[in-house]
């Protein structure tokens, strides 16, 4: 009973902020991103007799506490399912630095739903994997599906779930990521969504919400950059603006993320195709063209405050090794 999965980390184009139901992670209003090829998460997962109880080693150490809680939340789900009775151990790596304002999350938990369902006997579709992934952590459940993919907030929790919009050659994409910090945040997005709705700011984003999507999916169906780069800046910085006025104030923002948003704009004005996107962190995910990702690597690299800028183009699906 053993089974190995690999899945992308994703960046969000349309942000998740904030949840209707916590405990099942339903989100307030539907999101998008595109997944990040050449990094990833590798988790293997073997349901064993030996065992006493479930074990978690992340890139190569132990994790016990709340990690390891998380963890074993799937695995009872899978268990449940499946009829299974043992305990598992769970092995994963990143093949990305921590901290690099990558959600190692989203890679870990899908990767997780697809390893552990099928080690356990189980073969579920794409959809029922992406709600078992969900419940791990939110943006997970994005990791799922190839490419470009969109999450329907949806109402219950059989019908909050993603799916692929485009296929990765659809649109050939890149995402820079000027790394401006490696410390680790203070509050995660967990904490995050449970006081989004404490800014006054929180309402007015979710309701527009529909009006971005939109906007964001014909964008992307329409490859139309220059469309696609306001509105991806745009509700970056409305979730930005709701945790900079939630309470507490989360400020992710460092000086130097700033100075790379700014440059990003001056950049785009003088005619090259770039656009930023930051999720609950410093560092500053600069979208350009594939054909564009050098050019854009390097002049974000000279920029003051910038530490090392990690690259990726559109990934696929989560898939077994
Ligand atoms: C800012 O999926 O990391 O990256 O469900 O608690 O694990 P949990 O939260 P998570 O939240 C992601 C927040 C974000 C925006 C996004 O990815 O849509």
């Amino acid at each position: 009973m053993k089974s190995t999965a690999l899945a992308h980390p994703n960046i969000a184009l349309i942000k998740y902020w904030g949840n209707r139901d916590h405990d099942l992670r339903i989100p307030v209003n539907g999101s998008f991103s595109m997944n990040l090829e050449g990094l990833s998460a590798k988790t293997q997962v073997v349901f064993n007799e030996s065992l006493r109880e479930d074990k978690l080693i992340l890139n190569k150490k132990a994790i016990s506490g709340a990690g390891l809680v998380r963890v074993s939340q799937i695995l009872d789900e899978v268990r449940l399912k499946a009829n299974v009775n043992l305990f598992a151990e769970v092995v994963s790596e990143n093949n990305f630095p921590t901290g690099a304002g990558i959600a190692s999350s989203a890679a870990a938990f899908s990767a997780l739903a697809l390893s552990a369902s099928k080690a356990a006997g189980l073969e579920l579709d794409e959809k029922e994997l992406s709600i078992l992934a969900r419940h791990g952590s939110g943006s997970a459940c994005r990791s799922v599906p190839s490419g470009f993919v969109e999450w329907t907030n949806g109402e219950t929790d059989k019908n909050s779930y993603s799916f692929s919009l485009a296929p990765p050659e659809h649109w050939d994409l890149a995402d820079c990521i000027a790394v401006v910090s490696g410390d680790h945040k203070e509050i995660g997005s967990t904490q995050g969504h449970r006081i989004a709705e404490t800014s006054p700011l929180q309402a007015a984003r979710v309701a527009d919400a529909p009006r971005r999507i939109e906007i964001c999916r014909e964008a992307i169906l329409k490859r139309d950059f220059e469309t696609f780069a306001s509105i991806v800046e745009q509700d970056s910085d409305l979730m930005h603006a709701v945790m900079m006025t939630s309470n507490p104030a989360l400020f992710y923002w460092h000086p130097s993320t700033l100075h790379v948003m700014k440059s990003v704009r001056t950049w785009r004005r003088q005619g090259v195709p770039v656009c930023y996107t930051i999720d609950a962190g410093p560092n500053v995910h600069v979208i350009t063209l594939k054909e564009k990702m050098n050019e854009v690597k390097e002049k974000l690299d000279s920029l003051d405050g910038v530490q090392k800028t990690l690259t990726a183009t559109v990934g696929g699906a989560a898939r077994l090794i």
